[in-house]
C-alpha cells in the first residue's frame, strides 16, 4: 500500500543527465559535483532539447556557480528529511486507524478521508525516496511512532468524528508550521546564494518545491478538519493541546534520534 511508485518519475532527470549520482548532502561529492557540473553544461549545448523537456534539474543557469551547503546546513536538511519521513509515516497510520470508525457512522466522509490518506501516502513516498537518495538515517524511533500514531488514530476514531477531525486539526497545525520553518530556512539560503551571484543546486530547488507543495496540502487538511466540526470535539482544548504537544515532542526527538 505504501510502495514507492508515484513520484519515482520526478527524480529521473538527474540520472539522465549524468550516470554519476551527485549528492549536495554528501560532502565527499561536492568537489566532484563542481567538476561534473561543467561537463553537464557542455552536454546541454551539444544535445538540445527537442527530445527532453526542461526539468528542475536541467533548467539551471549555466553561468552561475553552485551554492555549496555548509556542514550546518547539511545537518539541517538531514534532520528535516528524517523528521518529515517519520511524520508522514505517522499521518498514514493515523488515517488508517481512524477511517473505518469515522466512515462507519459518517459514510459521506469516505471520499474526504480517502483523499487525505492518499495525499499522506504521496508525502510518505516522497520522503522515502529522498532519505534513500541522500542516504539519510531514518529515525530510530520508527517503531515507537508507528505504535503511537496507530493508537492516536484509533482512539480519536473511537471518540467520534469531531475528535478525529480535532486530531487532524492539531497535527496539521504543528506540521504545517514545521514545513513553513523549513521552507523559510531554504529560502534564506536561496537569498544568500543570489546575493553572492550563485544558485542553489537544482535538486535542492526541487526539494524546496516539494516542501511547499506538501505544506499546502497539510494546510488543506487543516481546513477540511475545521469545516467538519473539529472545534465541536469534547473536550476540545485538552485533546488538541495534548496532540500538539505530542507532535512537538516527536519532532524534537526525531531531529536527533
Ligand atoms: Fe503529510
Ligand atoms: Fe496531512
Amino acid at each position: 500500500m505504501l510502495a514507492r511508485t508515484s513520484l519515482a518519475a520526478s527524480f529521473r532527470p538527474t540520472a539522465a543527465i549524468t550516470p554519476v549520482v551527485l549528492d549536495f548532502l554528501a560532502p565527499s561529492t561536492l568537489q566532484q559535483s563542481r567538476r561534473l557540473y561543467h561537463l553537464t553544461t557542455t552536454d546541454h549545448s551539444t544535445a538540445p532539447s527537442s527530445s527532453s523537456p526542461p526539468s528542475p534539474t536541467n533548467r539551471h543557469d549555466a553561468r552561475k556557480p553552485r551554492y555549496a551547503l555548509t556542514a550546518k546546513q547539511r545537518e539541517f536538511l538531514d534532520s528535516a528529511l528524517r523528521v518529515n519521513q517519520a511524520g508522514e509515516l505517522a499521518a498514514t497510520l493515523i488515517y488508517t486507524a481512524q477511517t473505518p470508525q469515522v466512515v462507519r457512522s459518517h459514510p459521506h466522509l469516505r471520499p474526504l478521508m480517502k483523499h487525505m490518506y492518499d495525499q499522506e501516502v504521496g508525502h510518505f513516498n516522497t520522503f522515502n525516496q529522498l532519505i534513500a537518495k541522500h542516504r539519510v538515517r531514518p529515525t530510530a524511533m520508527y517503531p515507537v511512532w508507528y505504535a503511537a500514531a496507530t493508537f492516536l488514530g484509533w482512539s480519536t476514531g473511537v471518540l467520534g468524528r469531531e475528535a478525529a477531525m480535532a486530531c487532524t486539526e492539531a497535527v496539521e497545525t504543528e506540521i504545517g508550521s514545521h514545513y513553513n520553518d523549513q521552507v523559510r530556512e531554504i529560502l534564506s539560503w536561496k537569498a544568500e546564494a543570489e546575493r553572492r551571484g550563485e544558485e542553489l543546486d537544482p535538486e535542492l530547488e526541487e526539494m524546496l518545491a516539494n516542501f511547499r507543495r506538501i505544506r499546502d496540502e497539510e494546510l488543506e487538511h487543516l481546513d477540511h478538519a475545521v469545516e467538519n466540526d473539529a472545534k465541536e470535539a469534547k473536550p476540545y482544548d485538552p485533546l488538541v493541546n495534548f496532540i500538539r504537544y505530542g507532535c512537538k515532542a516527536a519532532i524534537k526527538i526525531s531531529e536527533k534520534v
